[in-house]
């Protein structure tokens, strides 16, 4: 998500502006600018990648003036460069503005900006059309214009806004994207979130929906939708910095798993047309392309690779193809069968692991269609693809990687379910089934999550365990290998995953007294095998937790303890079933005073071979 960062008072705007967008670093970005009005009206200073370059830039080129706008941009329209980066101004430069969220009705606004009124845009983003309607309305008073800029707009959307004949107020909308204004002596603050200003305020306003405030060094005013003054309380914040950039969770992966309903909304909700049908938006392949595709090929690293193994079930059982799975390390070097005749899917939260790049352009290079699975707009894998499926999971900060990796399942269904729709492959009632149910799984993990306390209780009990076994079935299996990522890299337990119907083929002579095996259950289809794999690893004398599915009463009574998901098609069982495996891992390693949001020898993004 972009931030924001503004400053009025008697001190320079840049350092603390600047300093104010650093503290919302953890909200992810790919470029940055500022604008800042002094007596030679405004002043744009805008540079791609980290907030240094940003530095060195007004370091090379000073800006000077007690009044700024500050942003981050998140890449949603338009690639990350810096002609995209915000502020964005109207022709003539004197009206900057910086914007988080989506405006819906960009298109045809920036049509009627260009038709009727001969304006000329310069970058790609929604953002712009905006500057250029203020500029329009613009007659001597800033907030008027405003007022009637905003009144033209539809989405979701906070905005900043300077003008160079008024440099002594900022003017700021809400419409669903967060925004706060921050009370100081002789000078005001606004920003996206509270992280930016703590450094120099503890009072503050929240701004609420369909809200306008005008903000000048001395005063704060706040209008509601019908440009009424409403009062409003002031909020004393208490929490550290740090904490407040975890939205007042201790870790940023904890913050993620609870973010996993809302990045599953965002990235179905795009995705169905006017009659629930799956339009996969920022995809070309065609119905004829699709009925020449004779097999796809899955490949990822990680966390990324055990989605596509789910990913191969789903478009197996539902569009017929046969297909593949590699880890891009391996793929590269076996000589693939891949051709003009192959889907290439890659899958990368990052869009920039090296392995997965590769393997892509050894996949183009041999002609196959490449597709990728990507949560950063713009990123290497999805600048390089021919498809780019988006997961909408918003920024994800911590090394161990969660909410991406749900959304990486739910984008593979969806493609499963179009591909399957397009070669009509599909029997009788299954789409709606499995679209009803996918549509569900936000709640269904808002239930999960509120299960926590009986995770924890379970990692109280485990925590000292120094080697864990998980096994599974079917999708089950790939859940189990997840499970063992997510335990390893953040607790550095010995967690090891296994198909479990292949323990007895060796893996078994491991087992004894001490082992501790978490089996996932959550198959219907497949209980009475998985019930005889907890049989065979009871009688070894392990102990074995569960995790199953509410009224799973046979595998109960085989286990030791029980870890419920609530009640759900197989199909979409393990999107749930990975939730509690997360969030054990997440208190296993609280326990064992880890460092949870970066483990050691790990790294966000792999960029190396
Ligand atoms: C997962 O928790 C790890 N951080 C790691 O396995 C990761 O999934 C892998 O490096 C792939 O990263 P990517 O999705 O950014 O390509």
């Amino acid at each position: 998500m972009c931030g924001i960062a503004g400053y009025i008072g008697e001190e320079q705007a840049r350092e603390i502006i600047i300093d104010g967008l650093k503290r919302l670093e953890y909200r992810g970005y790919d470029s940055a600018g500022v604008a800042i009005a002094g007596d030679k009206g405004l002043q744009i200073r805008k540079a791609v990648g980290r907030i240094e370059n940003l530095e060195k830039l007004m370091a090379e080129e000073p800006v000077s003036g007690n009044l700024g706008i500050g942003h981050t941009r998140w890449a949603t329209h338009g690639e990350p460069t810096k002609v995209n980066a915000h502020p964005h101004t109207n022709e003539d430069g004197t009206i900057a503005v910086v914007h988080n969220g989506i405006i819906e009705n960009y298109a045809e606004l920036r049509t009627w900006l260009k038709d009727e009124h001969g304006v000329t845009f310069k970058s790609e983003t929604d953002t712009e059309v905006i500057a250029h309607l203020i500029g329009l309305m613009y007659k001597g008073d800033l907030l008027e214009a405003v007022f009637e800029a905003v009144s033209k707009l539809s989405g979701a959307y906070a905005i900043g806004v300077v003008c160079a004949d008024e440099p002594d107020r900022i003017v700021a909308v809400r419409n669903d994207a967060p925004l706060i204004v921050g009370l100081g002596e002789n000078c005001n603050f606004l920003a996206s979130d509270i992280p930016a200003m703590l450094k120099y305020c503890r009072s503050i306003y929240f701004i609420e929906n369909c809200e306008t405030v005008l903000i000048t060094k001395d005063e704060v005013t706040i209008f509601n939708a019908k440009r009424e003054k409403v009062k409003r309380d002031i909020y004393h914040v208490t929490m550290d910095a740090d904490a407040a950039e975890k939205g007042g969770h201790d870790h940023f992966m904890i913050k993620e798993i609870y973010e996993q309903p809302q990045g599953i909304l965002k990235t179905i909700e795009r995705r169905l047309d006017e009659n629930g049908r799956v339009k996969l938006d920022g995809i070309k392949l065609t119905r004829k392309e699709l009925s020449d595709i004779e097999r796809v090929y899955i490949v990822a690293c990680g966390t990324a690779y055990h989605a596509g193994l789910i990913g191969k079930y789903a478009i197996e059982r539902f569009a017929g193809i046969p297909v593949e799975v590699d880890i891009a390390s391996e793929f590269r070097y076996r000589n693939p069968f891949v051709n003009a005749k192959t889907l290439f899917i890659c899958i990368s939260q990052s869009g920039e692991t090296l392995d997965t790049l590769m393997a892509l352009r050894e996949a183009k290079k041999k002609g196959a269609r490449v597709l990728s699975i990507v949560n950063v707009v713009g990123s290497s894998v999805a600048r390089e693809s021919d498809d780019v499926f988006y997961t909408w999971a918003g920024p994800e900060i911590a090394v161990a990687s969660t909410k991406a990796f749900t959304t990486q399942m739910v984008c593979l269904y969806l493609l499963a379910l179009y591909m399957a729709a397009e070669n009509g492959t599909l029997e009788e009632g299954q789409f709606t089934r499995v679209m009803d149910e996918l549509k569900r799984t936000p709640e269904l993990i808002r239930e999960v999550l509120s299960r926590e306390n009986a995770i924890k209780k379970i990692a109280k009990r485990i925590y000292k365990n120094e080697n864990v076994f998980f096994i599974g079935r079917g999708l089950d299996a790939s859940i189990a290998f997840e499970g063992a990522l997510k335990l390893k890299e953040i607790s550095y337990i010995h967690a090891f995953a296994i198909a479990a119907g292949e323990l007895k083929h060796g893996t078994i002579a491991l087992l004894d007294m001490d082992t501790l095996v978490i089996t996932l259950a959550s198959q219907t289809a497949l209980n009475d095998k998985i019930v005889s794999n907890i049989k065979e690893v009871k009688a070894r004398g392990a102990e074995v937790i569960s995790l199953a599915k509410d009224g799973a009463v046979k595998i109960a009574d085989e286990s030791d303890d029980v870890i419920y998901i609530p009640e759900c098609i197989d199909e979409v069982a393990p999107i749930l079933a990975i939730v509690p495996l997360q969030l054990l891992a997440y208190h296993i390693a609280k326990l064992r005073g880890c460092d949870i949001d970066k483990p050691k020898n790990l790294a966000k993004s792999v960029t190396v071979e």
